[in-house]
């Protein structure tokens, strides 16, 4: 049996992670992102997502790949995170983190939804902030609910296709985006390490286990999925 997966955003963090536990088990993989995974073996495809057009320069290409393909693995993993506030909201911004977090999500579903056998898994990757908001992260906040609204009309409007899908939402996981939001502060870090009941950060490997699970079973279907170890209610 011939199985592929496609994901966006493998070139580090979570996507990376993701992309080798699926190859270890025995899928084909595409990735789509601007720099390269730079796996073996694994096809890395060059996309900005954050352009309207680039659906366009990757058709031919993902479209080929797909001969022959008994299941295939569709995870929604690339994600852009910046600070905005409601109020003073730039337009530009807003639109392109929209463009990454959910259109192109969209985009993808379109070309490969036709193509997909029965039996193949289309995985959104969500945000603690997919339900809640925090201060500071409007454009996100806005995109990740959008990604919940996404991945529901997916399992209506595949119902009968033998197509399943599921939205992981990763809490505060070590990777780039984290990083790069929180900065390197030991202060800092500890501080959201101990908003979890397990006084750590996921590990990006922890969350690519879970995508795998729940690609692997239809009864996840439409089920939103927090994975972030129990964040600490105050
Ligand atoms: N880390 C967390 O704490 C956390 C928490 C909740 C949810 N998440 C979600 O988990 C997913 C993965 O996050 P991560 O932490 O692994 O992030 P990351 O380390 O920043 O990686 C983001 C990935 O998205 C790709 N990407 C970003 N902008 C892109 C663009 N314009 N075109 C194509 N690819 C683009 C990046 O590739 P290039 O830069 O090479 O293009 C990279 O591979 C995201 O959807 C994120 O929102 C993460």
């Amino acid at each position: 049996m011939s199985k592929l997966l496609v994901i966006s955003g493998a070139s580090r963090g979570i996507g990376k992670s993701t992309a080798q536990l699926f190859q270890a088990s025995g899928y084909k993989v595409i990735n789509l992102s601007r720099s390269p995974a730079n796996l073996e073996g694994v096809l890395d495809v060059s996309a900005d997502l954050s352009e309207p057009r680039w659906i366009n320069h990757v058709r031919d290409e993902l479209s080929n790949r797909l001969e022959g393909i008994d299941e295939i693995a569709l995870v929604h993993n690339a994600g852009v995170l910046v600070k905005d506030k409601v109020g003073e909201l730039p337009q530009e911004q807003l639109r392109r983190v929209l463009e990454v977090n959910v259109v192109a999500s969209s985009m993808l579903n379109d070309l490969l939804i036709p193509r997909m056998p029965s039996g193949s898994s289309i995985i959104y990757l969500g945000s603690t902030l997919s339900e809640k908001a925090v201060p500071g992260t409007a454009s996100y906040v806005t995109s990740k609910h959008a990604v919940v609204g996404l991945m529901r009309s997916t399992c209506q409007d595949l119902a009968g296709t033998g197509i399943h899908t599921a939205c992981i939402c990763p809490g505060f996981t070590d990777t780039e985006m984290l990083r790069d939001n929180i900065g390197d502060d030991p202060e800092v870090l500890e501080a959201i390490a101990g908003m979890q009941t397990y006084n750590r950060l996921v590990e990006p490997e922890e969350i690519a286990q879970a995508i795998f699970s729940v690609s692997q079973q239809p009864v996840f279907n439409g089920a939103v999925l927090h994975t972030n170890l129990g964040q600490v209610e105050n």
